[in-house]
């Protein structure tokens, strides 16, 4: 099964597509977490980058397409993938559809208010990509990883006016992809803003309807 997780920052995506990618052995692809990591390993793509992400803009099409481009030629996508945070513009989703079709676009709905009070109180465990939420998704021991024991660390991009300026950014480039993939038939909407139990509950009758 192949499917894109759509919706604003915040909403949950991350944290879906991991559990899903668990429980229906899919691969889970990130450009967020691609770019992170090229950041934190200083690479090349990792300097052209690193302001952007921090500014909460989008890194260039071109490049961005490439990069996805060459992920999903990759032998373990074979059996299916998730890809949460790609496309993200229209010109993003005409490439994808060139070299790969997608099952379904899960669109994350939730609003401002709520994205903010996510984002401000989200911790990352950097190694492993694990999300967690001081209050609604508390790590077992405050500010390590439950599996590494490593530091969480606060994302550049989580705070308050770069979540602000990622909102603005989702409405303008992002947002048109609702319509864009309402009109391929291939839009399926899941309400973000209950408890992650409920989300997930939500979200894996969907898949299994598809
Ligand atoms: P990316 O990493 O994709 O960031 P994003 O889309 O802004 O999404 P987030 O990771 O902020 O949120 P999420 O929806 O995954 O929420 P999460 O599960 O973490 O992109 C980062 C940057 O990379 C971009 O700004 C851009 O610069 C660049 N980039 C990436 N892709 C690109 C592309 N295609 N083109 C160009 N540039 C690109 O959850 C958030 C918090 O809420 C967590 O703390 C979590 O524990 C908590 N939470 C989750 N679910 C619930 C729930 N149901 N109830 C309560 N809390 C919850």
């Amino acid at each position: 099964m192949k499917l894109m997780f759509l919706g604003p920052p915040g909403a949950g995506k991350g944290t879906m597509a991991g559990k899903l990618a668990q429980e229906k052995k899919l691969v889970h692809i990130s450009t967020g977490d691609i770019f992170r990591a090229a950041i934190r390993n200083e690479t090349e793509l990792g300097k052209k980058v690193k302001g952007i992400l921090a500014a909460g803009d989008l890194v260039p099409d071109e490049l961005t397409i490439a990069l996805v481009e060459e992920r999903l030629q990759e032998q373990d996508t074979k059996n299916g993938y998730i890809l949460d945070g790609f496309p993200r513009t229209i010109a993003q989703a005409d490439a994808l559809s060139g070299f790969s079709k997608l099952d379904a676009v899960i669109n994350f709905t939730i609003n401002d208010e709520e994205v903010v009070r996510r984002l401000s109180g989200r911790r990352v465990a950097p190694g492993s990509g694990r999300i967690y939420h001081i209050e609604f998704d508390p790590p077992k021991v405050e500010g390590k990883d439950d599996e590494t024991g490593e530091d969480l660390i606060i994302r550049e991009d989580d705070q308050k006016d770069a979540i602000l300026h990622r909102l603005e950014v989702y409405r303008k480039q992002t947002q048109p992809l609702i319509d864009y993939y309402r009109e391929k038939k291939s839009l399926q909407n899941l309400d973000a803003s209950p408890a992650p139990a409920k989300v997930f509950q939500n979200l894996l009758a969907l898949i299994d309807g598809i």
